[in-house]
This record gives structure tokens, sequence and C-alpha cells, in this order.
């Protein structure tokens, strides 16, 4: 039976996971593919620590020249991380005529226009399943199973650690730094966990999902990117009293000449699909012409579920080389000649329903200003609650609005924020409801 042969940079969570995979599902694996997939070296510079799988004996060793030069292999598997040495082992590989699969996001929200580009012209192929939603085989979905669609819209929780630390604060009262804490424990937070919080981690894999959807380059630095951390429990029990949740949603809209592309907290309806995915799982929604509304739901961090789709990966390009089918999908979904640079909408520009927050002193007239102020700038108001009354005076003022542009709400809460009545500045949360007005 025909070898094919991996090597593998980084033994890592996720570069374990493959490791065990490959290894104890050998068989199953030789039964479905047709060829043995032999990994042939795992390089990394920690070679001491127990991974839990039987490495034959000079399987496991710190060069990663002994992957990159050994010619026998055909498929590197980069599990490094970060956009440093990684970058330099993926050129390397492409160079070398290998294929590549990578779980890299990051770099290839930042790089990866470069790197497929180095890929197509080397004729090797650069897979990247893992790099968004872990298990959840979005990228295939895009690429292959919705080739016929267009794509309207797609709405995720790409983000296991802002999910689990969300889901902990709604649902048990946690505090944010004993949820992230939790998080980190678990291993699916980030080795820079800003990443995450800020929202970061959400819009690089945005940035890859929106090139696949809409046929432009990938696009990381115009994403309006605004992370958790400035999320308080008073909102979020807010949010419950009107059926809400609040989630961090990456947005990837088609809008013509233009798509939206933004990363945020926003409060979703218990009727959006999205709402009941808990503790650090991943889903996407997808909406499209020939499906309608579709959604993917699973783990989108971890040893095994990552390693799963780094699998599948190693798997597609095995069955190519095979068939001799050379890479047989457009590796970043449109042919390079259709590829354009579809400007991402500002964000100033969009329209969508909002949550707003006063603390306002508690007297005659002050409602009916704010209100005031919102009517000039076209916002209208679709309810409003005033809950309590603190010691100061100063009471919390909610909103729910219609819809409405943000440029026009940035105005009017700048003007609100600056009234003597208003003691704090306002708080904003944008609503994500396709059935609103
Ligand atoms: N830090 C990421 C998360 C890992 O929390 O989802 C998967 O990309």
């Amino acid at each position: 039976m025909k070898q094919i042969h991996v090597g593998l940079l980084g033994c890592g969570t996720v570069g374990t996971g493959v490791a065990r995979l490959l290894i104890n599902n050998r068989d199953l694996l030789r039964a479905r593919v047709g060829a043995d997939l032999n990994l042939k070296r795992v390089a990394d510079i920690d070679t001491e620590t127990d991974r839990g799988v039987a490495f034959d004996p000079g399987v496991l060793v710190s060069d990663a020249g002994q992957v990159l030069n050994d010619p026998e292999i055909q498929i590197v598997v980069e599990m490094i991380g970060g956009e440093g040495i990684a970058k330099e082992f993926i050129h390397q590989a492409i160079q070398k005529g290998k294929h590549v699969v990578t779980a890299n996001k990051a770099l290839l929200a930042g790089k990866g226009n470069e790197l497929i580009r180095a890929a197509r012209k080397a004729g090797v192929e650069l897979a990247y399943e893992a790099s968004v939603g872990g298990c959840m085989p979005i990228i295939k979905t895009l690429r292959e199973s919705l080739v016929g669609n267009r794509i309207h819209a797609m709405t995720g929780i790409l983000n296991g650690t802002c999910n689990y630390i969300l889901t902990k604060i709604t649902d048990e009262g946690s505090a944010f730094e004993s949820a992230l804490a939790e998080a980190q424990a678990e291993g699916f937070a980030e080795a820079d966990p800003t990443l995450d919080v800020e929202g970061y981690d959400t819009a690089h894999k945005l940035a890859i999902i929106n090139a696949l959807a809409y046929g432009m380059e990938i696009n990381l630095s115009d994403i309006y990117v605004e992370g958790i951390t400035g999320i308080t429990p008073e909102d979020i029990d807010f949010a419950r009293e009107f059926r809400y949740k609040v989630k961090l949603l990456a947005i990837g809209k088609d809008k013509g000449d233009r798509v939206e592309a933004r990363v945020h907290p926003t409060m979703i309806r218990d009727s959006n699909p999205l709402f009941n995915v808990g503790e650090n799982l991943n889903a996407v929604t997808i909406s499209a012409d020939a499906v309608g509304e579709m959604m993917l739901y699973g783990y989108g961090a971890g040893m095994m579920p990552t390693g799963s789709a780094v699998v599948g990966d190693i798997v597609d390009i095995a069955r190519n080389i095979l068939t001799g089918a050379g890479s047989r999908l457009p590796l970043l979904s449109y042919q390079p000649d259709a590829i354009r640079k579809i400007p991402v909408m500002p964000v100033e520009e969009i329209e969508t329903n909002y949550y707003f927050r006063f603390a306002a002193a508690d007297r005659p007239g002050v409602l009916s200003t704010i209100a005031g102020i919102l009517g000039k700038f076209g916002i209208s108001i679709a309810s409003v609650h005033q809950k309590g009354r603190k010691i100061d005076g100063a009471v919390p003022i909610v909103m729910l609005t219609h819809r409405a542009r943000e440029a026009d709400v940035n105005k009017a809460l700048a003007e609100i924020n600056g009234l003597e009545a208003v003691s704090e500045t306002p708080v904003l949360i944008r609503i994500e409801d396709e059935n609103s007005d």
C-alpha cells in the first residue's frame, strides 16, 4: 500500500491532537484513504513532555529542519502558531514543493494573501480548515458545499473563550476574571488572552471567511473590532429582561459593492439560533440564496476537535496526491483572477438596532431631553425602561431603538454625554435582529 509521509511542526495542544489521531486511528484512516498516512517526524523544542501518544523512536525531534528537508515528507503540518517562525517555516515548506496544513488564523488573517500567492506559484496546497471554528467545517462548507450559492450573510460565535466568559457571567453570575482564568485553564484561550477578549481572534476568523464567501482578498485591517471587556453584569441583566443575550459576534454581510465586516458584543433574541450556543462552543449561521438559513455548530477550539479539522485537511491533500488531482480547489474559493478588493463598509455607515443605557439624574425633563436629542438625529425609540433609584439620584435609563445609522447614533450619544444630568459615558450595544422593522 502506498505511504504518504507527514511532518508536524509544533506539538503543543493541537499538534498533540493531530499526532494522536494519525497514530491511534491509523488503520481507520488507511481504510478510508487507501494509503498509509505515516507521521514520519514531529519537531518541537520540547521533546520531553509525554503527549500520551506512542511515537516510534526518532519521530519526535527538536530540529524543524528534519521535517522541512526530508524529501519523503509531502505534507507539512504547521502547529506552531503566531506570525514569526511559523510564517518562515510555511514559506520554506512551500518553496520545497511540500503541501502545507495550518490552523494559524492570526497568520492567515495578516499574511494569508502572500502565503496563498506563494502556494499557488509553487503549485502546492495550503489548507486551513482548523483556522476557523475548530471542528466546524466552515471552510469546506463555503468552498465546496455551498459553491452554488450566493452568500448573503454570516453571523458567528467564533471565539470559545469569549463565549465561555459571557455564558458564565450570564448563567452563573461569575466574575469576568475568574471565567477567563477557567478558560485559560481549559486550554482554549490564546497564549495572549487579549487576542480573545478584545475581539481580535474573532476578527482573524472573520477576515478568512469573508474572503471565501464574497470573493475578496483577506482584509483584516478594515474590520471593526470591539471586545467584551466593557460588558457589565448590569447590561447582561437588562438584556435578559428583554429576552436577549449578549454574544461576541462576527458579522460579515454582502452589501452589493461593499461588505460589512464587524466584531462586537451583540444582543440577540431567544429566537436567534445562536442564542443557546453556550460554554466554549462555536456556531455560525449562513444565509444564502439556495439554502436559505443554515447553521454549523461545534467545538471551536481544543486538542481533539481542532486536531480533527487538521486531519481532515491532511486527508484531502492525500487524496489529491493519490488521484493526481493537483490543487483541485482554488485556495481562496474563487479563481485568482475573480478575487476582488471589495471595500469594507465603515462602521459609521451600518444600520442596526441599538440598546443604550444612560446614567441620568432622576428629575423632571431629563428623559425628554435625551429622547429629544435622539429624535433630532433621526433615531426612533422602540422602548424605554427606567430602573430603580440610586442614592446619588442617578438612575439607569435603558432604551431600545428601531433601526438607526451608526453615525447618527454616535453624534446623538456625544451630545447626550455632554448633558450635565448624565453622569457616565452612555453604553451602546448593537442588536442583531433581522426581523426588526
Ligand atoms: N482562543 C480561541 C478560542 C482558540 O477561544 O476560541 C480557537 O481559535
